[in-house]
Formats: C-alpha cells, sequence, structure tokens
C-alpha cells in the first residue's frame, strides 16, 4: 500500500490523473476501471485537458465502469452511463463500442451480472482500477458485509448509501434507487493496480479505519491493504488522521 499526499483537491486529482496517464501511455490498449461519485470528478476533467493538449489518447483504451443503479435506464440524468458521459467519455476519445457500465436497465439481475464479468473476463482483467470510498469504508456499491469473494452481483444500498446520494435526486430520499449492480470485491482485487481518490474531512475518519484498521468486510475498503499494487492518493484533509 502506498499513500501519496496532495495538498487539495485540485493537486489529488492531478496526481490521480498522472498515475492513469501513465498506464495509458505504457499500455495504449489498458482496461482501465472507471469510478463515480464526487471524487475523481477532478481527475476526469485533467485527462480530458490532457487530451485537448495531445498528451493523451484513449482510442485504444477499454473501460470498464464499477456499478450502476438497477432500474435506472441509460438516459436518466443520475444513471452512472450518464455521469461518465457527461463528465469523461464525451470529451475524449474512447471508442464508443469499448466502454462498459453494468446494464442498470436489465432487470434480471443473474443475467445482468454473468453479462458483466463475461465483458471483463474478454478484456483480459482491469489493468488500473480507480475507485473513490463512501463514508462507509464501501468501494463500488460494496458496502459493509459484502463477501469478499464476489464477482459482479446485485446489492441493496444501506441507508447511510441512500441518504448520501439523495443530494443528486432533488434531495428526495424516495428518488434514490434502492438496489445496484456493482462489481464484486473479488474483481476489483484481481485487478493488476488500484488507485483511489479520497478528499475532504468527511472521508479522514474512514481512511483510518479502512487502512490502518483490522481487515474486515464490514468495512470493504480494508481488504485493499492486501492488494499487492494499491495507491492511494488523498488531500490533506481525508489523510489528517493517519
Ligand atoms: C457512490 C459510488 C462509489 C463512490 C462513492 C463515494 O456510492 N458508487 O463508487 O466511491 O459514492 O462518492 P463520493 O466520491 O462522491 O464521495
Amino acid at each position: 500500500m502506498k499513500i501519496i499526499r496532495a495538498k487539495d483537491y485540485k493537486d489529488m486529482s492531478r496526481k490521480a490523473a498522472n498515475i492513469i496517464s501513465a498506464q495509458v501511455i505504457m499500455k495504449p490498449n489498458a482496461v482501465l476501471g472507471l469510478a463515480t461519485g464526487s471524487s475523481p470528478v477532478g481527475t476526469y476533467a485533467q485527462l480530458i485537458d490532457w487530451y485537448n493538449k495531445g498528451d493523451i489518447d484513449f482510442s485504444e483504451v477499454t473501460t470498464i465502469n464499477l456499478d450502476e443503479y438497477r432500474g435506472l435506464p441509460r438516459e436518466h440524468d443520475q444513471s452512472y452511463w450518464y455521469f461518465m458521459h457527461k463528465n469523461f467519455f464525451d470529451s475524449v476519445n474512447v471508442q464508443p463500442d469499448r466502454i462498459h457500465v453494468p446494464n442498470g436497465s436489465n432487470p434480471d439481475a443473474a443475467e445482468a451480472c454473468r453479462e458483466y464479468d463475461a465483458i471483463i473476463q474478454r478484456a483480459g482483467g482491469i489493468d488500473l482500477q480507480l475507485l473513490g470510498i463512501g463514508h462507509d469504508g464501501h468501494i463500488g456499491f460494496n458496502e459493509p458485509g459484502a463477501a469478499f469473494e464476489l464477482g459482479t452481483h446485485c446489492v441493496d444500498l444501506t441507508k447511510e448509501t441512500i441518504e448520501a446520494n439523495k443530494r443528486f435526486f432533488n434531495n428526495d430520499e424516495s428518488l434514490v434507487p434502492r438496489q445496484a449492480y456493482t462489481m464484486g470485491i473479488k474483481t476489483i482485487m484481481q485487478a493488476r493496480k488500484v488507485l483511489m481518490v479520497a478528499s475532504g474531512a468527511d472521508k479522514a475518519e474512514i481512511i483510518k479505519k479502512a487502512f490502518f484498521g483490522p481487515v474486515t468486510p464490514e468495512v470493504p475498503a480494508s481488504i485493499l491493504q492486501m492488494h499487492p499494487d494499491f495507491v492511494l492518493v488523498g488531500d490533506q484533509a481525508a489523510l489528517s488522521l493517519v
């Protein structure tokens, strides 16, 4: 585990983007596992900036997103498909047929998850997985208690996650989907490199618990302590307790 201290959100985003950029330069057809949430948005913005300057090319890259709400069509402005296009894909040259997000509009959970695992396998696994972290230590949508040995599966979101995400749904909890399809921890752990971005004082407590506490399914991110190539880039506020 390597911890990189950044000054602030902008610095964290630039450092994370540098690591992703190095991956794509070293392996132009890299498979990037991507994440939603506010933490990686600055990283995407930095990558877009370098793409516009001609410093990075995504034409051969494959992307595989972590998760998607079950029941939201792609076009819904709170779907992760939509989020990723708005914040990244629409502004760079990732080929549309190499973009993968779990199919939230497939009501058949077993089929949607099986198909997603097959996509990851066909791609040859993930070279670099980008992650944020939830306040309860979730990664993707692997909530506390999630088994470490699962591939893509359907999860019930916890009250805390629904509460944290309602800000995107007119602050109305009843509009937040109750379930999601998420890449499992087994798949995340199989990624050859894992890069987490964490920002803000509200993440300080969970960062300490996840990376300086015991490895336990009650804190899903804690398993990353065992990953052979895990890098955490955090800003001063998020790393203030470690
Ligand atoms: C959501 C996503 C996670 C993300 C988390 C934290 O629940 N499924 O992938 O890490 O939110 O989001 P934020 O970065 O906005 O704090």
